[in-house]
């Protein structure tokens, strides 16, 4: 059976890059492999209070993230830190304690930006947490692209240079996830 993957995307715009980059890792991802994006927009700010009786919105993401094989973070860099709403996401699957749904799931960041430097410093920032949240995360190869919104072609695959580092780097994070059984 294919390898379920949960895709988060820290952007919630329509036409974002990062959706796009996701998009194209999922076009470019072997037949093993099946990438969701898995929507983050939808769900209410964390608060402890409305875990008495949490919203179906996050009984739902919980619940295909428990399903999922592996976490595939795909975000912007805002502010120089991670986007509210992919900060949020993280929060929700994290509670009630005791029953967080990340630990174990082998994951990886892709980060992107408009401008050179690819989304570094959010990049880090998600890693950390995922740390303490108990992903597994892929140390290496770490991808940071730049230059977002020069990489496409006019039938919105990526550019040449952009699809083959796209595609060894979805290889690469394959055979992480390959070498984990399922929590
Ligand atoms: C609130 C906000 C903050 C941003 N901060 C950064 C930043 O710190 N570093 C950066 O490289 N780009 C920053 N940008 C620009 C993003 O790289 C750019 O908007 C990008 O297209 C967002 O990704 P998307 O296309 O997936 O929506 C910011 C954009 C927004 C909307």
């Amino acid at each position: 059976m294919a390898k379920k993957i949960a895709v988060l995307v820290g952007s919630l715009r329509k036409e974002s890059f990062n959706r796009k980059i996701a998009n194209e890792l999922s076009r470019l991802s072997s037949d093993g492999f099946d990438l969701e994006i898995i929507e983050i927009g939808n769900l209410p700010l964390y608060s402890e209070d409305l875990d008495q009786s949490p919203p179906q919105e996050w009984t739902d993401f919980r619940q295909k993230i428990k399903n999922s094989d592996g976490i595939l973070v795909v975000s912007p860099e805002y502010n120089r830190t991670i986007p509210g709403a992919l900060k949020n996401a993280i929060d929700v699957g994290s509670r009630p304690y005791g029953s967080s749904v990340w630990p174990g799931k082998p994951g990886a960041v892709v980060t992107s930006s408009i401008s050179s430097l690819g989304g570094l410093a959010a990049n880090h920032h998600i890693r950390q947490a995922f740390v303490f949240i108990d992903v597994p995360l892929m140390q290496q190869p770490e991808a940071y692209i730049g230059n977002s919104s020069q990489i496409w072609n006019d039938d919105g695959t990526a550019v040449e240079e952009t699809q083959k580092f796209l595609k060894d780097w979805m290889g690469a994070y394959e055979k992480w996830v390959n070498g984990f059984s399922k929590s």
